[in-house]
């Protein structure tokens, strides 16, 4: 018998007293992780991690409660929970039963994950929008029962929000410098003036970053999502770009004629109801010399690989249940791939069912994603 095969013909044995208060502790530090990012929430929003990014040496929590003008008291327990949490950094008295203040700082890595926008590891993103995914908790013993899940506007505005500051802080870094000159001809393409779609655009960043750097070509972004779609036209007026449209495929249909020289999608055929219906569409509109660069989460084939060799995969799989899967089950007959659903050997066999005949890994470098130059 291999040792799963036993453990499951003994799980009706009493349990083992050690293993008990071990498999306890496992379960819990689920639990910890939960709360812990519902800190990591606040200390964002709040503008506590900033503040201590900002100091210029390590601050009491009455000289954190100061500079963000909020409460003391509320400031020093959740500073204790993010010290104890590894998050942030104590220094604490030499004798522990020194009851003088504690000390908050953020270590460089710190002040880049948490505290900083522009920076390419920046991650408050998912954490913006962590009490709008956890408040999907509500829905789902219903979607359980009836196999319907819900669209990323069920997210509500917070959601878009959360989604941009996912995504924006890598491809602003990366994507004009690094991905685009990967691709064949594209950059030439781009300068000389093409047409460009991004379907799924979310926010829009990807979409206006492309139309800053490349003013003689003209985008279009395509989105389902209202409260995305808001989001996109405001930043596109403040921005001012005159080679920019935001649009949703429903109210006008995205082209269908080969003119289309440049389609990306970025994390997002995964959420769709119909992805090889969408990848039809892509190849309709793509020009016979044009590219689709696909961008989608890094996925193998099946979930011992995903397990074996994706430390997040517990954290993948669940935010699949609560947003990805959800979003792409939110119609009757949804394909429901899921955030780990499109590995290369399907989003290969989908893009050939399509028409198209090229399919390349790129070789980028990405903790969570990866890119592939499609063509017809
Ligand atoms: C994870 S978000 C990614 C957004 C954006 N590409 C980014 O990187 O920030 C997935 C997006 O796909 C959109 N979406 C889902 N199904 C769609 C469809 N059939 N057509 C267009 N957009 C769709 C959702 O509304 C959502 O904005």
């Amino acid at each position: 018998m291999t040792e799963h095969a036993e453990q499951r013909a003994g799980h009706r044995a009493a349990p083992d007293p050690d293993a008990l208060k071990l498999y306890s502790f496992q379960v819990f530090t689920k639990l910890d992780g939960a709360v812990t990012a519902g800190m990591i929430h606040l200390g964002d929003k709040l503008g506590l991690f900033r503040a201590l990014a900002g100091a210029d040496a390590p601050l009491t929590s009455d000289e954190l409660a100061a500079a963000t003008g909020l409460a003391e008291r509320w400031v020093r327990e959740w500073a204790y929970n993010q010290a104890a949490g590894g998050i942030i950094v104590a220094e604490t008295p030499d004798d522990p039963a020194d009851p003088a203040p504690v000390r908050f700082a953020l270590t460089p890595e710190a002040v880049a994950v948490l505290a900083s926008p522009d920076h390419p590891a920046f991650g408050m993103g998912m954490f913006h929008r962590l009490p709008q995914t956890m408040r999907t908790l509500e829905e789902m013993p219903e979607s359980f029962v009836t196999g319907i899940g819900h669209d990323y506007d069920s997210h509500g505005p917070e959601g878009a929000v959360g989604i941009e500051r996912s995504f924006e802080p890598w491809s602003n870094a990366f994507l004009v410098p690094v991905v685009l000159p990967m691709l064949d001809g594209v950059v030439e393409r781009l300068e000389r003036g093409a047409t460009v779609v991004d379907v799924g655009c979310g926010a829009g960043s990807a979409l206006l970053r492309m139309a800053e750097a490349f003013p003689a070509s003209t985008f279009v972004g395509y989105d389902i999502s209202r409260y995305a779609l808001d989001r996109a036209n405001a930043k596109l007026a403040e921005k001012g770009l005159a080679n920019v449209a935001f649009q949703d495929p429903r109210d006008d249909p995205m082209p269908t004629d080969g003119s289309v020289d440049l389609v990306t999608t970025f994390d997002c055929i995964h959420d769709m109801t119909d992805p090889q219906g969408m990848v039809h569409a892509l190849r309709a509109m793509l020009a016979e010399d044009g590219t689709w660069l696909l961008v989608d989460i890094k996925a193998l084939d099946t979930f011992a690989q995903n397990v074996a060799k994706n430390p997040m995969a517990s954290l993948m799989y669940g935010i699949s249940v609560l947003s990805c899967m959800s979003s792409a089950l939110s119609e009757p007959g949804g394909a429901g791939l899921g955030t780990l659903g499109l590995p290369p050997s399907r989003a290969e066999a989908m893009a050939r069912a399509a028409g198209f005949t090229r399919f390349r890994k790129l070789d980028v470098d990405h903790a969570v994603n990866a890119f592939y130059e499609v063509r017809p």
